[in-house]
């Protein structure tokens, strides 16, 4: 690949600030000053410097995001605040979003520039499951809970697919539950909460497939998968 598009993906810069810096001697291969920005690297075998810092070539980039009520699931908005804008710092070119959560719903947020990975966890085919821990107001009875994991109509022309169901907790009229769902329609949780007579008045998603939040992740904040964790959730979006 040419220099220059190594160093773009690494987000040194601008193409052009990037050409600047090459021209000035500011790169090295191999320990070799390299001022003609098109000079060929090999990413995998060659030692590329910059300003005398040994860069290791990667291109994609996997964060999990612990997203706040208050910001919008999209790479940008005309009015709303948006999730990306707290990722601002982070490294990677063309960084989105996987999957949507609604603008008062918090919790896990994959957020990565890997389009296939992306597709491939979010085909209806792939069934990753998605698990929430959902507050609502109401009464959640038996019947209800075999609906939900049974498939309820929730408007759509396909009833929604089997849902696991573990009640939490239940007072008169609020209950607490944690919700698994294996598909991703819009406002899914709250249209299926709905069809059992109930209300959801806080949902946060815990995990998606095997990639679970970190509990010591703060609201709002955001740091890179481990390798396991991408390793893991690659396997189970094969
Ligand atoms: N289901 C919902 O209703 N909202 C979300 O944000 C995610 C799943």
């Amino acid at each position: 690949m040419r220099l220059d598009k190594f160093l773009c993906d690494m987000q040194l810069g601008t193409r052009s600030q990037i050409r600047e810096s090459v021209r000035k001697g500011l790169v090295s291969v191999n320990g070799v000053p390299v001022k003609s920005p098109d000079h060929k690297v090999d990413e995998k075998r060659d030692s590329v410097t910059y300003m005398g810092e040994a860069l290791t070539y990667q291109c994609f980039y996997y964060y999990m995001l612990h997203k706040p009520a208050g910001v919008v699931t999209a790479t940008r908005d005309r009015r709303e605040p948006t999730v990306m804008g707290l990722m601002s710092d982070a490294r990677g070119k063309d960084l989105f979003p996987v999957g949507r959560l609604d603008k008062d719903t918090e919790g896990l947020l994959l957020v990565t520039n890997d389009g296939e990975l992306a597709h491939r966890l979010l085909a209806p085919r792939k069934h990753v499951e998605k698990m929430y821990y959902v507050e609502c107001t109401g009464v959640l009875t038996a019947d209800g809970i075999a609906s939900l994991e049974s498939g309820v109509d929730i408007g759509d022309e396909e009833r929604t697919l089997p849902a696991k169901v573990r009640l939490v907790s239940q007072t008169e009229n609020a209950y607490v539950m944690e919700l698994a769902i294996t598909e991703g329609r819009f406002h899914q949780v709250k249209r299926m909460v709905q069809t059992v007579g109930g209300s959801v008045t806080y949902l946060k998603r815990l995990s998606m497939g095997t990639l679970t939040l970190d509990a010591g992740l703060p609201k709002g904040s955001y740091r890179p998968l481990t390798e396991k964790e991408l390793l893991d959730l690659r396997s189970c979006a094969d």
